[in-house]
């Protein structure tokens, strides 16, 4: 049993970062698809919402593929709100992958005009690469060179293999029409291939399916849902194994927790904690009593998130914690007593875009599902 830093043991179920080893288990069919996908030459753009494992599935992908000798550079668009902001953080990310960084330097001088490489040594000693901008505003074709740069990297029939992750912002370089310049490289492309992914699926799922935007049919398009059940039961038992946790319970829990792997692993800690030290095997009143008690811990950030909605929002955000299946209906309007279907549509489209709630095969949820339990409780 693996013991913590203060010497006592450690919680079995790990949530809110990249799992990987023996806390990451399944998804070996979409590992494979996107190990071969990307092996095969071809781009392609990954759908899940938010935490069902999007970049912990990448990163397992990615090991998978450096096996295979082929380069991957993980890129998070999120920190990045302007053109300079992303050169640093590209090339650092680049340049992250290299085992020669005077190499790569001079390769990048010769590429790219108007950005000056940098290498200089941290406290420890080691070198870290930074870039230097010539001008005050950097143009496009630095920024295509810097993008092309990949062509160079990978060693004879590998490839170089790019993960943009929270892609959906890229929007932020509406300015550089970056969303057109990058379209075009992957197109050119010969030894790079990308994939595309982020937590807000239906801005992912417009830049591809939307026939203005530049990216429309640009990449293979595979969608992940939830882990499978018998293999997630069999996760819990084993990691509760000395309190016993029957098959029934097993669903149950996973159903409280929406089914979404970041919150079952939440509320099996949880469970976890409250029956440490003793024998006592899982009841469903543990299981609700430990529930219970994370809404309760997250009671105020909840309050305020509910009470910063409009009426309309609460009522929809109501109305979606009872049922999320045709809510544009007539019926449905009149069942939850909801505004007119215009104020029912803005309505839906705002927590969409805020992440409040979630879309995934035509039926609404609420992205967290203790924030459900929350709603529930206060219509009580
Ligand atoms: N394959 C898996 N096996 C076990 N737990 C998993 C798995 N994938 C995800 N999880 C759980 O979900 C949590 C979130 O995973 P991850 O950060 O990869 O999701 P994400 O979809 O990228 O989330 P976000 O939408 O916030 O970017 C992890 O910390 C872990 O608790
Ligand atoms: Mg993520």
């Amino acid at each position: 049993m693996q013991k913590s830093i203060m010497g006592g043991i450690m919680n079995p179920f790990v949530y809110g970062t990249v799992v990987s080893g023996k806390h990451f288990f399944d998804r070996k069919e979409e590992t494979s698809r996107i190990v071969k996908t990307l092996s095969g030459g071809n781009n392609m753009v990954l759908y899940a919402p938010r935490r069902f494992g999007k970049t912990s599935l990448i990163y397992k992908a990615m090991a998978e593929l450096e096996k295979k000798g082929h380069i991957c550079v993980y890129f998070d668009f999120m920190p990045v709100y302007s053109a300079d902001s992303f050169v640093r953080a590209y090339s650092k990310a680049l340049a992250d992958k290299q085992n020669n960084l005077s190499n790569f330097a001079k390769t990048f001088s010769t590429l790219i005009k108007g950005l000056r490489p940098v290498i200089s040594f941290n406290k420890e000693g080691l070198p870290e690469f930074s870039v230097n901008f010539e001008s005050k505003n950097i143009d496009e074709t630095a920024i295509s060179s810097l993008l092309d740069i990949t062509e160079t990297l990978s060693a004879k029939g590998k490839r170089t293999l790019v993960f943009f992750d929270e892609f959906q912002e890229v929007v932020k370089l509406k300015g550089l029409k970056f969303e057109a310049l990058l379209r075009s490289k992957t197109q050119r492309q010969s030894k790079t291939n990308y994939l595309f992914f982020g937590s807000k699926t239906h801005l992912i799922s417009d830049m591809f399916n939307n026939k203005k935007r530049a990216f429309y049919n640009a990449a293979m398009q595979m969608s992940i849902g939830a882990l499978p059940e018998n293999e997630t039961i069999e996760y819990l038992q084993r990691n509760l194994a000395k309190n016993k946790l029957a098959d029934n319970l097993a669903k149950y829990l996973i159903e409280k927790a929406g089914a979404i792997p970041h919150y079952i692993q939440m509320l099996a800690g949880e469970i976890w904690q409250c029956c440490i030290g003793n024998k006592s095997v899982i009841t469903k009143n543990i299981i609700d009593d430990c529930a219970a008690k994370i809404v309760e811990l997250k009671s105020d950030y909840y309050m305020e998130l509910f009470d910063r909605q409009s009426q309309s929002k609460k009522q929809l955000l109501w109305a979606i914690s009872k049922n999320g299946k045709n809510i544009f209906s007539i019926a449905y309007q009149n069942e939850f007593r909801l505004p007119g279907a215009a104020t029912v549509q803005r309505a839906a489209k705002e927590l969409l875009l805020d992440g409040i709630i979630e879309k995934l095969k035509e039926e609404y949820f609420v992205a967290d599902p203790f924030f459900k339990m929350f709603i529930e409780s206060k219509s009580k």
